[in-house]
């Protein structure tokens, strides 16, 4: 995905946009670009690589002073991530420069007729056939708002596009398909962006947009159409975080300062959702009971670190509410022709809402005739807009590319589901429901007790630097969370990880244990099932083959002690909750190895934050 951004109003526009790209920059660090108009003259500055590039090279060129301006942090899909391919594109004819995110599907044929018309083409991008047609077409006589709504009507695939045409001092024009889009008004200012995070400085007021929408703003307001042309309404919202919740605040990554947040986090996503009653009252579950009690099936889908969420969410859910559940990776849900019928519950797990894959089980589903719930971070998002209902998970802006307080509260978010549909469906009763939720209202407070111990994570990860692969090993909702340890180590660290459910480490992957590799172990609390003894035979099968195992357990638990080389001791917590627990020393040694060996922990290479193309 990549970040735009416009801006009109008294500041410096130039000023505002590199502000803006720079809380933006999570969304995609290929290249970055920036264009302003003034007196009447389009002038771009675009560098490939990260946004300290393009404001070095504005202090090599400057540009001229302006109080409109766009601009752009890309990820890059058509075309190599270089200068030329950067963003804004500007036409041949000189009139208009643009910015995208998306991927214009139809772009070979329209660059044609483009062409034909006289275009002169600069670069590789599908983008560029966009400015060259609105290009050609204020150049006929079209306004820009007329001329953004025939090409969008032409185009195919996923986009947000933002324009300004040299001929109009005073006006910006998006519009969206399939990809983000929001509008910060100010005062005597009107900002247009991917996420409220790149305006949040200077207004906590936006606008959420439709689907299939173009918006036409200038300092003093702004006009919503759809692609026809029809006034349509745009639905305002008060932002609930501020500038502070988009900044580092004294923390080295955002990454680690989204780990330090989990407390807080969790805490806000169980807020008012238990009444004095001892109800739970999922207000945004805007779906009928009768409908809830139908249900037959759960399929929940996601990608990444929300998929993993969603395995944890599995076992919950099926434990309390006794509906089968299946968790499926949205990118492979699709396309198998799944069995969807209206009494199927579609929940969706996505942080940002607007994972592309995510979006489409969401479409496909609703086709099928099915309820969607969607679990989501990202206020008035697209997959939650797209849903029959929403949980929000309140858990502040994620900027870190890799995802750690999303994790947790999502766990937390799905656990509220699962609860409330037992609670409707009578497969738990009151007391129970409450024995949970309390259970829960205390993980907070256990997760800052964890996060208050982090000396000796520390020093492993110094230990464990130059380690080249490392296995993590779960069962049950430990299965998950040694899914998610190694993923977190893969995509900020670069090292080989793999987690694996323990007992199926005999069939196979025990063939890579080699002396001395570390292996992360998740033991489940010692309860009633036998459990917890089978994953302590599983670090005995791995430490006789020269395993340096590293063991996660509820303290007290001291029956690990002869077969771990180190202990980590967890607060106690039931089965089903430890993963709050156990993944936040995983996350905690990421990024501290990423760290230690230099990399860039927030932003790390091919990554972005959402993938918002399919
Ligand atoms: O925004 P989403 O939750 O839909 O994103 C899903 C994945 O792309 C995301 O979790 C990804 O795997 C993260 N980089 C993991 O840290």
């Amino acid at each position: 995905m990549c970040g735009i951004i416009g801006y009109v109003g008294p500041r410096n526009a130039e000023t505002v946009v590199i502000d803006g790209l720079r809380r933006m920059e999570y969304r995609g660090y290929d290249s970055a670009g920036i264009a302003v108009l003034s007196d009447g003259v389009l002038s771009a500055r675009k560098k490939a690589g990260k946004l300290i590039n393009l404001e070095t090279e504005l202090e090599v060129e400057p540009l001229p002073s302006a109080q409109l301006a766009i601009g752009h942090t890309r990820w890059a899909t058509h075309g190599a991530p270089n200068d030329v391919n950067a963003h804004p594109h500007l036409s041949s004819n000189g009139r208009i420069a643009l910015v995208h995110n998306g991927i214009i599907e139809n772009f070979a044929e329209l660059r044609a007729e483009a062409e034909s018309r006289g275009a002169v083409f600069r670069s590789e991008t599908d983008t560029e056939v966009a400015a060259q047609l609105l290009g050609l077409e204020v150049a006929d006589g079209t306004e820009l708002g007329d001329a953004m709504r025939a090409i969008c009507r032409r185009l195919e695939g996923a986009f947000t596009l933002v324009a300004i045409d040299a001929a109009e001092p005073d006006r910006i024009v998006a519009a969206r398909r399939n990809s983000p889009l929001v509008v910060g008004v100010g005062e005597g200012e009107m900002f247009v962006a991917s996420d409220v995070a790149a305006f949040i400085e200077f207004t906590r007021e936006a606008v959420e947009m439709g689907q299939d929408e173009v918006v036409e703003v200038t300092r003093d307001g702004f006009r919503v159409t759809d692609f026809a042309g029809h006034e349509v309404q745009g639905k305002p919202y008060h932002v609930d975080w501020d500038l502070s919740a988009a900044e580092k605040g004294g923390y080295d990554w955002f990454m680690r300062k989204e780990i330090y947040e989990q407390p807080k986090a969790v805490q806000d996503t169980l807020l008012g959702r238990y009444n004095a009653k001892r109800e739970l009252t999922l207000d945004e579950i805007r779906i009928a009971d009768s409908d809830l009690k139908r249900v037959d099936k759960i399929i929940v889908v996601a990608c990444g670190t929300a998929f993993y969420a969603g395995l944890v969410a599995k076992y919950a859910i099926e434990h309390w509410c006794r509906i089968p559940c299946e968790v499926e990776i949205a990118s492979e849900f699709r396309y198998r022709d799944p069995i969807v019928t209206p009494n199927t519950l579609l929940v969706t797990i996505s942080q940002s809402g607007e994972t592309a894959d995510t979006l489409m089980a969401v479409r496909h589903a609703r086709e099928q005739g099915a309820k969607v719930v969607a679990i989501c971070n990202t206020n008035g998002a697209t997959i939650p807009r797209e849903s029959d209902a929403v949980i929000y998970t309140h858990a502040g802006p994620e900027i870190g590319v890799a995802s750690t307080k999303g994790f947790t509260t999502q766990i937390a978010a799905a656990y509220l589901l699962g609860l409330y549909l037992a609670q409707v469906r009578g497969t738990k009763f009151g007391d129970e429901v409450a024995a949970v939720m309390a259970e829960l209202e205390s993980m907070p407070a256990k997760i800052q007790q964890v996060l208050d111990n982090t000396g000796q994570i520390h020093a492993l990860a110094q230990r464990l630097r130059d380690t080249k692969s490392v296995l993590f090993l779960g069962r049950h909702v430990g299965y998950p969370v040694a899914l998610e340890g190694a993923l977190k180590l893969k995509e900020i660290a670069y090292l080989h990880a793999e987690g694996f459910p323990a007992g199926e480490l005999k069939h196979g992957p025990i063939a890579l244990v080699e002396q001395d590799m570390p292996i992360f172990v998740v033991v489940p609390p010692r309860g009633r099932d036998q459990l917890h003894d089978k994953v302590i035979s599983n670090i005995q099968e791995v430490r006789a083959r020269g395993a340096h195992t590293i063991v996660l357990v509820e303290e007290g638990d001291t029956t690990v002690e002869p077969y771990a080389d180190e202990i980590v001791y967890l607060p106690k917590a039931s089965t089903l909750l430890q993963p709050l627990l156990a993944t936040v020393p995983l996350q905690i040694f990421a990024c501290q190895v990423a760290t230690l060996l230099g990399h860039d922990v927030d932003q790390p290479r091919n990554l972005a934050k959402s993938v918002t193309v399919e």
